[in-house]
């Protein structure tokens, strides 16, 4: 597959005719769908908003409250312009009835760019059904790899890549990792719009009451919903196993995927399960935890950018970087590894590089200026 260009020639004829005369400030559409979007979505539609008109389109892959609103209210996102109430399903259902809806949209409203974020179905649905309709797209966070092709995000992150047309990767090896897949177009290393996140609200977080009466450096924080964790009983039970047998205790703010399969399991000596949590809740909860343990990617970030030790729940990860200094462990799902893992922790204080800052804090405004370029000179 070919890197994605801005579209020349016949090609511009065709997107013309989708993205009809061109005004003084073009408009972009970005698509969401899934928590981790709405986070990065907040630096950067800030961003966008004062160079081009934005369209935002929520696909409702995430829609109970706790997962979405709450996000939408206390970052103050601008509402969806439509929201396609997608929900849940099978993978190829959820993605396929994304594509359908967001292709109707971008028929509707004619961006001159589609803007995806991450690696969730919503971003694989919204770059697919751009590309097809010769809408340039431009991906925030990519070129990352976990080089593990049995997680559904692999497969939406490669596929995305391989048909944007700017790659806005957050890390050098990010940028590496694309040229090595021959992507060498359009590629921009910005920053990260998550470390952009946390300068905007770290200063808020800590000011909010505690969730939990348990005090700073008291306790672990624990998070796990990956399909390849969650959705088999053995790992589960060994990851909760390992959580149960640590030192102190673990705060586990629970997935809805994660307790759909806990079910009447939600019991553990030593283990507070409580509801997920909003964005700044969990920035002041991470940031006070002895270590975080998890397996989502965004966190294994944050708790290194808070200078909290990280124990990632899985064999692989794409912030290899952190891996340096022993600040986070990759144990996958065993308990013994789980254990011993917080115990080193425990014993010998990790290293944090001060130089790996995942960016200044402005990436979101680097990609907007990035975005409003390529629109200027199409
Ligand atoms: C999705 C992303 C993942 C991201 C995660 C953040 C994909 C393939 N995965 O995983 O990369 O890290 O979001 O949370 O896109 N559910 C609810 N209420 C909700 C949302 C989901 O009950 O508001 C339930 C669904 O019914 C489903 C399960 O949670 O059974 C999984 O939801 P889904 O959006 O498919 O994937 P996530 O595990 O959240």
């Amino acid at each position: 597959m070919a890197a994605g260009r801005l579209a020349h020639g016949r090609e511009a004829d065709k997107l013309a005719r989708v993205t009809g005369p061109r005004s003084s400030r073009p408009t972009v559409l970005t698509v969401v769908g899934a928590r981790p979007q709405f986070v990065k979505l907040a630096p950067l539609s800030r961003a966008l908003r004062r160079r081009v008109r934005e369209v935002l389109v929520h696909t409702g892959q995430h829609y109970d409250h706790a997962m979405s609103d709450v996000f939408f209210a206390e970052l103050g996102l601008p509402l969806p312009d439509r929201h396609l109430g997608i929900g849940s399903g099978p993978h190829g259902r959820m993605t396929g009835r994304m594509l359908e809806a967001i292709e109707a949209v971008l028929v509707d409203q004619r961006p001159s760019m589609v803007v995806v974020l991450g690696d969730t179905n919503s971003t694989l649905a919204g770059a697919l059904a751009a590309a097809k309709l010769e809408v340039p797209v431009a991906h925030v966070e990519a070129g990352l790899r976990s080089f593990d092709l049995r997680m559904p995000e692999e497969v939406n992150r490669r596929l995305t890549d391989h048909v944007s047309t700017l790659l806005l990767c957050p890390t050098r090896t990010a940028q590496r990792n694309l040229a090595r897949e021959g992507i060498d177009r359009g590629v921009h290393d910005v920053g990260d719009v998550m470390a952009d996140a946390i300068r905007m609200y770290l200063p808020r977080a800590l000011r909010l009451p505690r969730v939990t009466g348990l005090a700073p450096r008291s306790y672990y924080l624990a998070t796990t919903h990956r399909q390849e964790n969650v959705d088999d009983p053995k790992r589960l039970a060994a990851m909760l196993e390992a959580l149960g047998r640590l030192r102190h205790p673990t705060i586990v703010p629970l997935h809805p995927r994660t307790a759909r399969r806990l079910g009447a399991r939600k019991r553990a000596a030593g283990v507070h399960f409580i509801p997920p949590q909003p964005y700044l809740e969990m920035l002041r909860l991470q940031s006070e935890a002895r270590a975080v343990l998890t397996d989502s990617g965004g966190m294994q970030k944050e708790a290194y950018l808070l200078r909290v030790p990280c124990v990632t729940l899985r064999e692989s990860t794409e912030w290899v970087e952190t891996l340096r200094g022993g600040a986070n462990r990759l144990t996958g799902t065993d308990t013994r590894r789980i254990i011993k893992a917080v115990d080193d922790i425990e014993r010998k204080r990790p290293r944090w590089d001060p130089r790996l800052t995942y960016g200044d804090g402005h990436a979101a405004e680097r990609i907007a200026a990035i975005v409003a370029e390529a629109l200027r000179r199409h």
